[in-house]
């Protein structure tokens, strides 16, 4: 396969991606897709003493789509969700040692689709309002925007 660009990060996790399949029952969801491209991700968390305990995603999208996802749940995983909370599109590149730029709205996802599985778990536990969501720190909108 070319690796035009590609770091060896970002190829290792797409070969070998880390925590992939679905949690049963969890405890939080988050699903994001881009509209652009049509590439879709979501990631299951399993919450227990306030911190996350599983996490694992599916993603029905590009290799880098596919490397962030991988990465992302090795990042949060055994965080607390306020410091998972805290983890955002760019740290997820960083770790990855950078994706080319044409690539970079791919890396969006992954952090957006983990606050949004995080901020279903506040609202299931009564922490916050379903209505309060968007407010929440962390909320980064829309994932690849449109050129
Ligand atoms: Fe859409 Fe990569 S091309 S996330």
């Amino acid at each position: 396969m070319a690796q035009i660009g590609y770091s060896k990060k970002v190829m290792e996790h797409f070969m070998n991606p880390r925590n992939v399949g679905v949690i049963e029952n969890p405890d939080g969801y988050g699903k994001v897709g881009n509209p652009v491209c049509g590439d879709l991700m979501e990631i299951f968390i399993k919450v227990k003493d306030a911190k996350i305990d599983d996490i694992k995603f599916r993603t029905f999208g590009c290799g880098s789509a596919i490397a962030v996802s991988s990465m992302v749940t090795e990042m949060a995983k055994g965080k607390t969700l306020e410091e998972a909370m805290k983890i955002t599109r760019k740290d997820v590149a960083d770790e990855l040692e950078g994706l080319p730029p044409q690539k970079m709205h791919c890396s969006n996802l992954g952090a957006d689709a983990l606050h949004d599985a995080i901020k279903d778990y506040w609202v299931k536990s009564g922490k916050i309002k379903a209505d309060e969501v968007k407010e929440v720190e962390g909320h980064e909108g829309v994932s690849c925007p449109t050129e």
